[in-house]
């Protein structure tokens, strides 16, 4: 099998990028906010854009094989069997949830998120002119929690929705089976809409499994829906092309009626060649090596703060590359980020643009070299020490 190398990163060759993450800052800044990876593409999806861009394939986007893909792709990843024709593609996740927002839901009605949550899913509600519902996430000793009861007593009172993270953004805390059945419960019991965002549902860690949102049998005899992409697993977030998965074929019929016609011309062509590559047996090897290789990344990473930063507080996560880490103690008042910028030339996300609970966080990105992992946590030590 082909081995890939994910050590095998350069500095030089990463700030020639023209996107937000390296062009944000300045040459003296290590960039570890945007969630976006420092790795080479998937070479499967590599090949697939370059014959693409060879043969001028930028047109208007047309299906092709991506729904015949994205089912078998869920089936191997996930033993998820989905019905091909009723998937719906969308340009990204976000315009997902938007649309789904705008169809099934009224202004001024209640859609819940559990903060510290993935800052769009405010901006996403708010300009839908929904009303913004919080269950905060609870930090217990063996990870972040959801908070069932608070969440039953806001159904209860009358939110409409759910706009549920899972993986969650930005703790990295994968929600169990045992747990997605009792919000489908409560979901179906109080008629309320699911949204799942699952877009780092690939990135889940070998010690758990990701497990979507409408798979549950109570969330298929209700409304609900499943949004994931190749954006975050694949690192191809530029290239606009995401599933919309309903609930029942019955909900998929609805969402067609309701949603814009022209959603198929908003998706890219480029992100539809890259997403069936992405979801082939190369992708998928390639796949499982980039998981194995953040699984060691997670786990360096801890010991890495254990030894430098004792001060901070960190829950190793079940998925994806973000790390959640509580500096409250570390006496750099409530937005920590801007002093680890100003002194140690390190940007990170703020925690506060994640909800108040945010306070005091900020969120470090590891998809990328145990090397550049490492500077950023000696920029962070350097801001502590000048302090
Ligand atoms: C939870 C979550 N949802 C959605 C997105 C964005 O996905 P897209 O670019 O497909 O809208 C991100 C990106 O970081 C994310 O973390």
């Amino acid at each position: 099998m082909v081995k890939f190398d994910f050590d095998d990163l350069s500095l030089e060759r990463l700030r020639k990028r023209r996107g937000s993450k390296w062009a944000k800052y300045g040459p003296d800044v290590l960039p570890s906010w945007v969630a976006e990876m420092d790795f080479a593409l998937a070479p499967s999806v590599h090949r697939a854009l370059q014959e693409a861009i060879e043969l001028g394939d930028c047109g208007y986007a047309h299906e092709g094989e991506i729904r015949q893909s994205f089912a078998r792709f869920a089936k191997r990843k996930f033993d998820w069997g989905v019905n091909s024709e009723a998937l719906v593609l969308m340009p990204d996740v976000m315009s997902g949830v938007a649309e789904v927002l705008r169809a099934f839901t009224s202004a001024g009605e209640g859609v819940v998120i559990n903060p510290p949550v993935y800052p769009p899913f405010y901006t996403a509600i708010r300009s839908a002119e929904r009303r913004i519902v919080t269950v905060p996430l609870q930090d217990a000793a063996d990870g972040w929690q959801l908070d069932l009861q608070r969440l039953e007593a806001a159904f209860e009172q009358g939110a409409r929705a759910y706009l549920l993270c899972n993986p969650h953004n930005p703790t990295g805390r994968v929600f169990s089976r045992a747990e997605l059945e009792a919000v489908a419960r409560l979901a179906l019991h109080f008629n309320v809409l699911v949204i799942s965002d699952e877009v780092h549902g690939p990135l889940v860690m070998p010690e758990k499994s990701h497990v979507p949102y409408v798979s549950t049998s109570d969330a298929q005899r209700s409304l609900a829906f499943t949004i994931i992409s190749t954006s975050k697993g694949w690192n191809i977030p530029a290239l606009k092309c995401a599933v919309l998965v309903p609930s029942s074929d019955v909900v998929g019929r609805q969402a067609a009626q309701r949603f814009p016609h022209d959603m198929i011309d908003r998706v890219s062509q480029l992100g539809i060649v890259a997403s069936v590559a992405a979801f082939a047996e190369d992708g998928l090897q390639w796949l499982d090596q980039l998981v194995a290789y953040l699984d060691g990344n997670r786990q360096r990473l801890g010991a890495l703060l254990a030894a430098e930063l004792p001060g901070v507080g960190y829950h190793i996560p079940d998925a994806g590359y973000l790390a959640w880490l509580d500096c409250r103690a570390l006496g750099l008042g409530s937005n920590p980020a801007d002093e680890f910028l100003d002194r140690g030339r390190v940007a990170l996300y703020s925690g506060s643009d994640f909800g108040p609970e945010g306070e005091g966080y900020v969120r470090l990105n590891f998809g990328t070299s145990f090397d550049l992992v490492q500077e950023a946590i000696r920029r962070m030590k350097v801001t502590v020490s000048r302090r």
